[in-house]
């Protein structure tokens, strides 16, 4: 077949679409770059919003009414949305012929070959806990994602991700080496490790390495930069903390995710941390990482927070600085715990309380950026754009940066001189180019 996959939401499903391409490709069928040219077209799904649940309705929508036209197609709904009974009504509803949920992707293949065979229907949701993958390094990518566990043993109550993900699983460490030494080998020039809690690895079978262990196995192939994401506070510890600082290649870079600064919010949450007890891991961080930049996940108008509640989250603010933050208004999500038995607000409401926090985000952002002006800072140029003045990269603490793209020939890692700062990014010019060997050309 000639198959296409859209995918939405987070890297742990840019990786998912990874491996999908890569067992279908194993099995002899053809990916396009354009859905319009595709006879299946697979939606990799994203389920912990209402947004993204309502692109892939959108989605769903303009397919039916091409198949309607008589366009032949088959279309495969995946990821978090197909495993939830919300997904399963869509798929009914729009003539879905693949559904199969984030836990059995490598089953892909089975389901394309029964339905070529003339099968109705393909539904696989179950969670295969040996995460078995036929992973090859993403050919003409200098980042190579590496799912090291799947699934989240916490409960916040506003997230359907236990629910769609399942419980904890970590990969065998073996498994996570020949990966990362396959992407070595392929040129790849940075290692993002992924997971829903990537600290929590290891602690659901006791023979398995601690998180700080395989941050640095992962860094001793030499692999120029290691980022991981993402991280929860709850067991986020100093000996993680200590290897970042320690390792040169691992990167000054922490998600932590906070969601509010107010304890009475946290625990109606569920987060198992107080405010306080997340401060004291900033402020590790921040004396022992040089150069740190910290960033995190903000949620506005979770349900009961008052303003003297999210006036806590803003003083949060002034106390962290983040360099850098995802904010996101509550969107109460049907299976959820806060759905079940709290009360949403007025809309409007929760959208002034993010308006707020995405000024002083503006605020604290462009502060931390200013700091790089007139400094070096690794860059690593990932795309050439077809067109346009400038090219983007992302420096060793992921912040973007551009720089002209006529100083760009090949991609890799740069030394750039930083110009201008703005809130979002970061303009330089190029000093000079640092990576040895490259394989990877321009396509
Ligand atoms: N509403 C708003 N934001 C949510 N997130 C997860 N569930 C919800 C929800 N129901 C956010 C959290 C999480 C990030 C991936 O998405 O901030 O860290
Ligand atoms: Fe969702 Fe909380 Fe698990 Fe993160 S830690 S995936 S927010 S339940």
């Amino acid at each position: 077949m000639r198959a296409n996959i859209i995918t939405y939401g987070c890297q742990m499903n840019e990786y998912d679409s990874h491996t999908i391409k890569s067992e279908l490709v194993a099995g002899g069928h053809d990916m396009v770059d354009h859905p319009s040219d595709a006879n299946l077209i697979i939606l990799n799904t994203c389920a912990v919003r209402g947004k993204p649940v309502e692109k892939v309705i959108t989605q769903l929508g303009e397919l039916r009414k091409e198949r309607r036209q008589g366009r032949d197609l088959t279309i495969a709904l995946m990821g978090c949305l197909a495993q939830l009974e919300e997904g399963q009504v869509i798929a009914k509803k729009f003539g879905v012929d693949i559904l199969i949920g984030p836990g059995a992707i490598t089953d892909v293949l089975d389901a394309v070959n029964e339905i070529e065979a003339g099968k109705k229907q393909y539904t696989s949701l179950e969670f295969k806990s040996h995460l078995e993958t036929h992973i090859t390094p993403a050919p003409n990518s200098l980042t190579g994602y590496l799912t090291i566990m799947r699934g989240c043993n916490h409960h916040c109550t506003y997230c359907i991700v236990p629910d769609t993900r399942g419980p904890e699983v970590s990969r065998p460490v073996d498994v996570i080496m020949q990966e990362a030494e396959a992407m070595k080998a392929a040129g790849i020039q940075e290692i993002y490790l992924l997971g829903q809690n990537v600290n929590s690895y290891g602690l659901e079978q006791n023979k398995l390495p601690s998180f700080a262990q395989i941050l640095k196995m992962v860094a001793s192939t030499g692999i120029p930069r290691v980022k991981f994401t993402t991280s929860h506070p709850m067991n986020f510890s100093s000996d993680v903390i200590d290897v970042i600082a320690e390792t040169e290649n691992i990167a000054n870079f922490i998600h932590l995710p906070v969601q509010s600064g107010s304890n009475k919010i946290l625990k109606r949450m569920a987060r198992e941390y107080t405010r306080e007890e997340y401060l004291k891991i900033i402020r590790e961080i921040r004396e022992k990482v040089e150069d740190v930049v910290i960033s995190t996940d903000i949620i506005a108008g979770f349900p009961g927070e008052t303003e003297a509640d999210f006036d806590e989250t803003l003083s949060l603010y002034e106390e962290v600085k983040y360099e850098h933050a995802y904010m996101f208004i509550y969107s109460a999500r049907p299976g959820t715990p806060s759905y079940k038995h709290f009360e949403d607000m007025p809309r409007k409401t929760k959208t002034d309380r993010l308006g707020k926090l995405i000024e002083r985000q503006k605020h604290w952002s462009l502060e931390s950026n200013r700091r790089y002006e007139g400094r070096n800072v690794r860059v690593l140029i990932k795309e050439i754009g077809q067109s346009g003045e400038y090219v983007m990269g992302y420096s060793d603490q992921n912040h973007t940066v551009l720089v002209p793209a006529e100083q760009i020939t090949k991609l890799g890692l740069y030394t750039v001189k930083i110009n201008t700062a703005t809130p979002h990014t970061l303009y330089g010019t190029v000093e000079g180019f640092k990576t040895e060997t490259i394989p990877l050309l321009m396509a």
